[in-house]
């Protein structure tokens, strides 16, 4: 079944863990209770997150800190439902523009590319394919579709790794 603790789905899980096994430094900015990541975030104050900001602000503020990481995880809300869902359980006021998963989606990763190392791995999770792709500096390097049954949607498990050649292709 899907489940909103996505790493608790166990073939997404072990997909996470082989990629965390092989990473020094890694960050989840979604992370709600998976304390798996060195640094972990999320929006929600009542989840065990070591941090509870916005995700941009939060990687932003790791980077000014200078934090470098080899593995980075993206696990957002993967609609525009979830978005206002998250926010309002938080008591964040809800317009179109905050529920609008693409420019979630968009700033979080504009902000993942400071704390990337040359060769860090993204690992993203929803129902696209879209990623941090070539515009951000990286090639996709594995894709696992994960079946829940019945009518509901597949979990897209995407890992890109960066790549020196097409690093500044955002900028
Ligand atoms: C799909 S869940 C993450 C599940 C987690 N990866 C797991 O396996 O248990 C998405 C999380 O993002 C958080 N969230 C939503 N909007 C956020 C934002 N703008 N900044 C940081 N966290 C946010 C929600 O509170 C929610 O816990």
């Amino acid at each position: 079944m899907p489940s909103g603790d996505t790493f608790s789905v166990p073939p997404i899980g072990d997909f996470v863990r082989r990629y965390l096994a092989a990473a020094k430094v890694s960050i989840d900015p979604f992370a709600r209770n998976k304390a798996w990541a060195t640094h972990t975030n999320d929006l929600n104050p009542e989840t065990t997150a070591q941090h509870h900001m916005d995700a941009e602000k939060f990687l932003l503020h790791l980077a000014a800190q200078g934090v470098k990481a080899d593995l980075i995880i993206f696990d957002p809300p993967y609609s525009p439902r979830q978005i206002s869902e998250c926010y309002k359980a938080v008591g964040l006021e809800v317009g179109m523009k905050e529920t609008q998963s693409a420019l979630l989606y968009q700033r979080v990763r504009d902000a993942i590319v400071p704390v990337a190392t040359e060769d860090a791995i993204v690992l993203s999770f929803g129902w696209n394919t879209v990623g941090m792709g070539k515009r951000h500096g990286f090639e996709q390097i594995e894709i696992m579709l994960c079946c829940h049954g019945a009518a509901h949607n597949d979990t897209i498990c995407l890992a890109e790794r960066r790549l020196p050649e097409l690093q500044g292709a955002l900028l």
